[in-house]
């Protein structure tokens, strides 16, 4: 019998702005935050089988660890099957294209991904509230990389709010990770407490570059490349440059497709050694 291969794109996620507004009792942070999307991002892909599997591949799969108490996407499986009572299996393929502990989703986009492609694969209806439960259980970034789409966020990052995406989709964008792994916690740990105040619940490109990254002073003070980094993205001319999430990753958000490319080029001359993506926002 033939099977059905579906796929999906686990969209690379970048938080526009991120304002840490205070240190909570459980652990968390409440933050206050624009998501927004990348065009590319990992590939997912899946076909029903008797049990769930996982096969990694592309140039960061050999980084992750097909464990099943740590891995995003065979938790989500699990999470399904059991929530929904499902007894087929999943043969799941993931091409790991971005960089892993990086600040623009990576596991939370995976994870977010195979709930979509699992939904689709054993036949759920995509929008029953469970998937979203699921997603919360699994992570802060999960439920807003279930949609996918530009939103407004606050508490630990959840529930998200779409917002309009003013003029944004399909501005180009530069992401570029300077090699190192930085894990959330230490990042969120490290900030110095300042609540500096709110965010505006708008997707433009003005509030946005009137927003700041709270978690970029915390991420340089651990990882300095990354403020390296980000003064040679600064000499680009973008409309606006700044760390996604507790980082490593920062992005650049260009005029024109040129101007994108010109600044990946200078980026990949400079420093060989630093991953780049030249791509566009959702
Ligand atoms: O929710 P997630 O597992 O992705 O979070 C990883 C870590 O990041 C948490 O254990 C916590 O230390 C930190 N975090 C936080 N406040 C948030 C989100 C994450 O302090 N809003």
């Amino acid at each position: 019998m033939a099977t059905t291969m579906l796929f999906e794109t686990a969209f690379a996620k970048i938080n526009l702005a991120l304002h840490v507004r205070r240190r909570r009792d459980d652990g968390y942070h409440d933050i206050e935050t624009v998501f927004a999307f990348a065009q590319a991002g990992d590939a997912l892909s899946a076909e029903l089988a008797d049990e769930v599997c996982l096969t990694l591949t592309g140039p960061f799969g050999a980084v992750l660890a097909v464990d099943e108490a740590d891995n995003l996407v065979l938790r989500a499986a699990r999470a399904v099957q059991q929530s929904f009572g499902i007894k087929a299996g999943a043969h799941l393929t993931l091409d790991k294209r971005l960089p892993v502990a990086s600040g623009i989703g990576g596991g939370s986009a995976d994870a977010a991904a195979a709930l979509r492609l699992l939904a689709r694969l054993w036949g759920l209806d995509p929008s029953d509230p469970r998937l979203m439960t699921i997603a919360e259980l699994l992570g802060s970034d999960v439920p807003a990389c279930l949609g996918s789409v530009t939103g407004w966020a606050d508490g630990r990052g959840f529930p998200v709010q779409p917002v309009e995406a003013q003029g944004l989709s399909d501005t180009p964008l530069l992401l570029v990770n300077p090699g190192v792994a930085v894990a959330t916690g230490p990042v969120f740990r490290a900030w110095d407490g300042v609540d500096r105040g709110p965010l505006a619940a708008d997707a433009s490109i003005e509030a946005a570059c009137a927003g700041r990254n709270d978690l970029q002073p915390p991420a340089i003070s651990l990882a300095p490349v990354i403020g390296e980094l980000l003064a040679l993205l600064a000499d680009t001319a973008p409309r606006l440059s700044r760390m996604s999430g507790s980082g490593a990753t920062c992005f650049a958000l260009y005029e024109s497709l040129a101007a994108r490319d010109t600044a990946a080029a200078m980026v990949a001359a400079r420093h060989p050694d630093f991953w780049t993506l030249a791509t566009a926002l959702r």
